[in-house]
């Protein structure tokens, strides 16, 4: 097997490429005059061909260097997994209003078109969009060992919180890896005033260490309001935890001024928070994709 990552990959390619015991391999890209990007695979892949590219900002960019690497390798006839630590466009996975585009399916059709054999994702935000529009072996990895074991033995009496119930499956794996008690928040509107707070479905966060798990911070928004809300209502402190640190229009700012003890991402995209590899979880997922398409 041959690893291929670009030199965007913060280190996940080649990490991956030693926790699989194999080959890894920097292709080559520039930018042509006019902003067109170019790529080329150095070597020809030493049987099964991994390529890793995390698509975050410029993701155009990075989808285009992506399927051009991914159509490049299937030049020698061998499978070729892709591996996306970040998989931009998979947030709009509806047609939330009338006349819009499903840009998750588009990503995922242009992947099939270019011959992948097996896709591995980390954490994408609604796995059913690769049971509805990918037909060759996949795995969406929740990285919730790697997030639990940061936080093994830095919080008193800890419960962990979903920011909706979409995020709930996450917390009750990283609560159950803790030995926790998780729950997820809910909006009410106080009919009154007319105030809008978020507040746990059934559990209490007094005199708790909450620990807030999300997929994404992008501007940190959904993450603030949690942690205002659960420091009102008692927390002793707020950590926040995801898949992937967008980090966008000062959201570490946002976080730090709501009172959050500690941001912590995975490296599927850069950023200051990111200090927890995927690539143990990666690993385990591209062998077993391997065993489906062998
Ligand atoms: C939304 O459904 C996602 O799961 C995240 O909660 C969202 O993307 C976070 O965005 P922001 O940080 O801008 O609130």
């Amino acid at each position: 097997m041959t690893v291929y990552g670009l030199d965007s990959s913060n280190g996940i390619a080649a990490r991956l490429a030693r926790l699989l015991g194999d080959k890894y391999a920097m292709v080559e890209t520039k930018t042509f005059p006019d902003g067109e990007v170019y790529v080329r695979v150095p070597e020809r892949p030493e049987g099964v061909a991994v390529a890793v590219v995390s698509t975050y900002a410029p993701q155009e960019k990075r989808l285009m260097q992506l399927l051009m690497l991914l159509e490049a390798l299937g030049q020698w006839g061998t499978p070729v997994v892709a591996v996306i630590p970040y998989m931009a466009y998979a947030r709009q996975d509806k047609r939330f209003l009338e006349g819009e585009p499903i840009s998750a399916r588009i990503v995922l059709g242009a992947l099939e078109s270019v011959g992948v054999d097996a896709l591995v994702l980390v954490d994408v935000h609604q796995p059913r969009v690769l049971d509805e529009w990918f037909r060759e072996p996949w795995r969406s990895v929740i990285p919730y060992r790697e997030m639990a074991s940061y936080f093994r033995g830095k919080l008193e009496k800890p419960l962990v919180l979903a920011p909706d119930r979409g995020a709930l499956q996450r917390a009750r794996l990283v609560a159950g890896e803790l030995g926790a008690p998780f729950d997820f928040l809910v909006k009410e509107r106080d009919r009154v005033t007319g105030e809008v707070r978020v507040q746990p479905k059934s559990l209490s966060v007094e005199g708790r260490d909450v620990l807030i798990v999300d997929d994404i911070i992008s501007t940190g928004g959904t993450m603030a309001l949690a942690a205002q809300n659960s420091l009102e209502a008692g927390a002793k402190r707020v950590y926040a935890v995801c898949s992937h640190a967008v980090m966008v229009r000062g959201a570490l700012d946002r976080l730090l001024a709501a009172g959050v003890e500690d941001v912590v991402a995975t490296d599927t995209v850069p950023s200051p928070v990111s200090k927890i590899s995927v690539a143990p979880s990666l690993a385990e997922a591209v062998r077993e994709v391997l065993g489906e398409i062998a």
